[in-house]
């Protein structure tokens, strides 16, 4: 297990893409992991700026998302299709024929969870999956309590992240409450993962994830079993480590 401390979120989004572009290199076609949330916005600015100066290509690159919410539509202005395009598809190569979100508007959730997860075992896995971090240890939308062998499923928010990700929109209210996710299983099946943190809203989270037991109760923990997974973490949400870490 790696984890880089990093002096900022400029610094992460150079040193998890240096990650994830010298492995694409390996490989083509490739397929991309990739997550919502602020973290992940530095490394997608990364991305687009490489792709613009001629060293990444997206013309073969396939993405899948982690999570959708529940009831919104694609055209939802905080839905994380909407998100993908504005902050990455939109900039870069990338047909979007080759793009997948979980559908949080299909009539039968659960036929389209296990048709999500068989989308992704059809073309060989994931290459390189990137995540961020919920302040109570989440990943995706694997909320405290999922099995660490969950697959692509409905899930129901808890109201800590649903306090979180209000911020988002207009009113508490307007947050849905249910969201569709990849499993822990279906996150712990990619070749390789990078883990994104920053901020001091994350430093309970990365310290219990990092370096405490691993547990359902801290779903990111389950990564201390991955094979090949990278923490890149900012000084600000690395002050609750312990061991000795690497530093950028
Ligand atoms: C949401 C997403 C997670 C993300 C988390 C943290 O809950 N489902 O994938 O990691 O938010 O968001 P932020 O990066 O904005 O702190």
């Amino acid at each position: 297990m790696r984890v880089i401390i990093v002096t900022d979120k400029n610094q992460m989004g150079r040193v998890s893409a240096d990650l994830i572009v010298s492995d694409m290199k390996r490989k083509c076609p490739y397929t991309l992991g990739l997550a919502t949330g602020s973290t992940p916005v530095p490394l997608y600015k990364e991305f687009i700026r490489r792709n613009h100066e001629g060293q990444i290509d997206f013309a073969t690159v396939m993405t899948f998302n982690l999570d959708e919410y529940v009831g919104l539509e694609p055209t939802h202005d905080q839905s994380y299709r909407y998100f993908m395009n504005k902050e990455l598809f939109d900039h870069v190569n990338i047909s979007k024929k080759l793009t997948h979100v979980p559908d949080g508007r299909a009539r039968d959730v659960a036929a389209s969870a296990d048709a999500y997860e068989a989308q992704i075992r059809d073309v060989g896995g994931i290459d390189y999956q990137v995540l961020g971090i919920g302040s109570n240890g989440h990943i995706g939308f694997n909320e405290p309590g999922s099995s660490l062998s969950s697959r692509t499923r409905k899930v129901r928010l808890t109201q800590n992240t649903i306090r979180d990700n209000s911020r988002f929109f207009a009113r508490k209210e307007d947050v849905p409450t249910e969201a569709v996710t990849m499993g822990i299983g279906t996150i712990l099946e990619s070749r390789k993962v990078v883990l994104l943190a920053s901020g001091a809203n994350k430093v309970e989270a990365i310290a219990k994830a990092v370096e405490g037991p691993v547990t359902a109760t801290v779903p990111a923990s389950a990564l201390q079993m991955h094979p090949h997974v990278t923490w890149v973490v900012t000084r600000d949400a690395a002050t609750g480590l312990r061991l000795e870490w690497e530093q950028a």
